[in-house]
């Protein structure tokens, strides 16, 4: 539970223009965003995504901070966005790690999540390190703000929707923020905050139970954790994230497979490879609706070189719904305590990530889990917490928190 020092909802009325950079998965994302200053009027995005190659996951932290330079860098320069000392580009930075804040625009990187694992960045200041890279080069930007994407997702949304009561991320990663009076904030008690201020919280509830006490797990989410660059640690979000879900069906099938169960006298060499199969796959074979499933059988043989029987079929699809019911269960988990703990008792919940977006059961098993931990009464028509699209968080919402930001300073606060 860290605390975000973004402090209270958007007016809506926020305005200028930003430049944002999102690092959280496969692509990096640069944005010049202009804020309308009005919930009726639309934000004005433009964007550029690069490659983040497969190296600097597992680089260094000089090799990150470069990449991340160079492409703002090249940005700037093709859109011709000019700065000087004295009146820099701002910059808001989404950095959707778990990341210690002093202030806001500070972030101590606690550990990598989401398969990452670059040296030189746990345990030190991401924000300063990505700060000194820009001036290394002496681009006139300054980073006035480091995010995480669920308190971007939750602070976009809120931009334009004033019942949003949380962003959440289930893609990659999974992960919830909401907003929490400081005075309950334990971690807050001598910051002298007024009781009743506003502060968005970043849950990092994908590190839940890492003490491993609470959650059934299975031999395939061990093999998971053992086999990840951080073992030990997210075990929540290794049962429910994207990057996660394909891997588990993958593991119980060569576990099938070594029982002699299945595939028999084939060749599972492709199938043996960590992260053959991605989540996407998973849903492909949940919704396959062509006769006699031949689109998954199709997928089998082109992704894994295997020729899959009927039965085999059949076991597929219902493993594939096992996996995701499983993690669309776990993610409601994470928006009832808040909604608990809070006494909230209806609002909206402002999600992104792949799989929110994709996987087209995943509202409903959501939606179902929560009204059984919330206890909601049946047939009461609309459910009183509903999952809504979020707007971009890690653009918009490193805007408007930017925005934010820049507002609070100009009036002497903190
Ligand atoms: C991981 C990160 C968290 C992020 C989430 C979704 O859980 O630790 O910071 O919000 O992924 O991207």
């Amino acid at each position: 539970m860290n605390v975000t020092w973004v402090l209270g909802y958007p007016t809506g009325h926020e305005q200028g223009s930003f430049l944002t950079v999102d690092l959280g998965g496969t692509n990096l994302r640069v944005c010049y965003i202009t804020l309308p200053g009005s919930r009726d009027k639309e934000f004005e995005v433009d964007q550029q995504k690069y490659k983040l190659p497969n190296e600097i996951k597992s680089g260094t932290a000089e090799q990150l901070w470069d990449f991340l330079s160079d492409c703002l860098q090249k940005f700037v320069e093709e859109k011709g966005l000019k700065g000087t000392k004295k009146e820099p580009i701002y910059l808001g930075f989404t950095f959707s790690y778990p990341a210690l804040q002093e202030y806001i625009d500070h972030g101590i990187l606690q550990t990598w999540t989401k398969g990452f694992d670059i040296k030189g960045v746990e345990g030190e200041n991401a924000a300063g390190q990505l700060q000194e890279a820009l001036d290394k080069r002496q681009l006139p930007i300054k980073m006035i703000a480091l995010i995480n994407d669920t308190t971007g997702a939750m602070i976009a949304s809120a931009y334009k929707d004033p019942k949003t009561i949380m962003g959440v991320i289930f893609g990659t990663g999974c992960n919830g923020a909401y907003m929490e009076q400081c005075g309950k904030i334990t971690k807050l008690k001598d910051s002298g905050l007024p009781s009743d201020t506003l502060m968005a919280i970043n849950c990092e509830y994908g590190a839940f139970d890492n003490a491993r006490r609470v959650l059934p797990l299975t031999p395939y989410d061990e093999a998971v954790d053992r086999d990840s660059p951080r073992p030990g640690e997210q075990a929540w979000e290794k049962m429910s994230a994207g990057l996660y879900l394909g891997e588990i069906f993958r593991l119980v099938l060569v576990d099938l497979a070594e029982k002699g169960l299945v595939f028999k006298d084939q060749d599972t060499t492709k199938l043996r490879e960590a992260y053959a199969l991605d989540t996407g796959a998973l849903s492909a074979i949940e919704d396959d609706e062509s006769p006699k499933l031949s689109e998954t059988r199709t997928l089998f043989k082109d992704v894994l070189s295997l020729d899959i029987t009927e039965p085999e079929l059949e076991l597929c699809r219902r493993l594939a719904e096992l996996i995701a019911v499983r993690g669309a269960r776990l993610c409601a988990c994470g928006v009832a305590a808040i909604c608990s703990r809070n006494q909230i008792s209806s609002g909206h919940v402002a999600a992104d990530g792949s799989v929110a977006n994709k996987h087209p059961k995943f509202k409903r098993r959501w939606g179902k889990a929560l009204g059984e931990l919330l206890d909601w009464p049946k047939d009461q028509g609309e459910d009183p917490v509903v999952l809504t699209s979020a707007e971009d968080g890690s653009g918009i919402g490193a805007a408007v928190i930017a925005a934010m930001t820049l507002e609070r300073a100009e009036k002497g606060q903190r």
